[in-house]
């Protein structure tokens, strides 16, 4: 199959900085991803283009870009399921993040909220010997949210975001359940006092961007919506969106 590919290109030490898209027409098999045909692009056709990519196998999460305007894993897309009917596949940066260059985002936002978070455990009584368990069957709830591989599909194309960078965001909130539904962490309480504050649980718009765009069913959103059941529960309840959703 014959496809263009219309990519994004931004050059931070050209002149003007400005961004632009650029055509390449390949010819592709069936089997191909969208990364094995910018691949395939840089190896043979332009080595100035730029992207990130480690594992192929939808495991590592680095691949993350715009697929004709929607977060996906390149490695995972097959170019015969998004190319339209004249076969163009238009790839962009994912977004709400900086551009380091062409198709590659700086993660240094979307870490300082995960870490913002704090994604470990807090447990408070006694240190064991060897280490903090937890019977599988109080885990199984989270297998879901575990599944994440922190790839920022759900980041860039979330709406609340778009407006207010300021919001912790899908993937840090997604890992905030993760440990607040661990029964191994005492910090439930506060963690729920901080995630209560501005940028966090109540700033989600329930735009469902996040559900759709994840690679690996986390739904993000949905763990927001447990955080606010949680903090509700937990007493508080005094801010504008709990009264709201009360
Ligand atoms: Fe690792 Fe795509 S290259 S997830």
């Amino acid at each position: 199959m014959e496809v263009t590919l219309n990519v994004k290109r931004f050059d931070p030490e050209s002149e003007g900085r400005v961004a632009h898209f650029q055509q390449y027409g390949l010819e592709v098999e069936d089997y191909f991803t969208v990364l094995a045909a910018l691949i395939k692009v840089r190896e043979e056709m332009d080595g100035s283009l730029a992207l990130r990519c480690s594992c192929r196998a939808s495991i590592c999460g680095s691949c993350a870009m715009r697929v004709n305007g929607h977060a996906k894993l390149v490695c995972k897309t097959k170019i015969k399921d998004v190319a339209n009917r004249d076969h163009v596949v238009t790839v962009e940066p994912m977004g709400n993040l900086p551009v380091v260059k062409d198709l590659i985002t700086d993660m240094k936002p979307f870490w300082d909220k995960v870490r913002a978070v704090q994604p470990w455990l807090q447990p408070h009584g006694e240190v064991p010997e060897r280490e903090y368990t937890a019977p599988s069957e109080t885990m199984i709830h989270l297998t879901g949210v575990m599944s994440c591989i922190m790839c920022g599909a759900c980041v860039s194309d979330c709406t609340a975001l778009e407006v207010d960078k300021n919001f912790l965001g899908p993937a840090a909130l997604a890992k905030a359940y993760r440990f607040v539904g661990d029964p191994r962490d005492d910090s439930d309480k506060e963690r729920l006092r901080m995630y209560s504050e501005y940028g966090g649980i109540w700033d989600c718009t329930r735009c469902m961007e996040c559900v759709e765009v994840c690679p690996k069913g986390v739904a993000p959103m949905d763990r927001i919506m447990g955080l606010r059941d949680k903090a509700i529960g937990a007493g508080f309840s005094k801010k504008k969106g709990a009264r709201h959703s009360e």
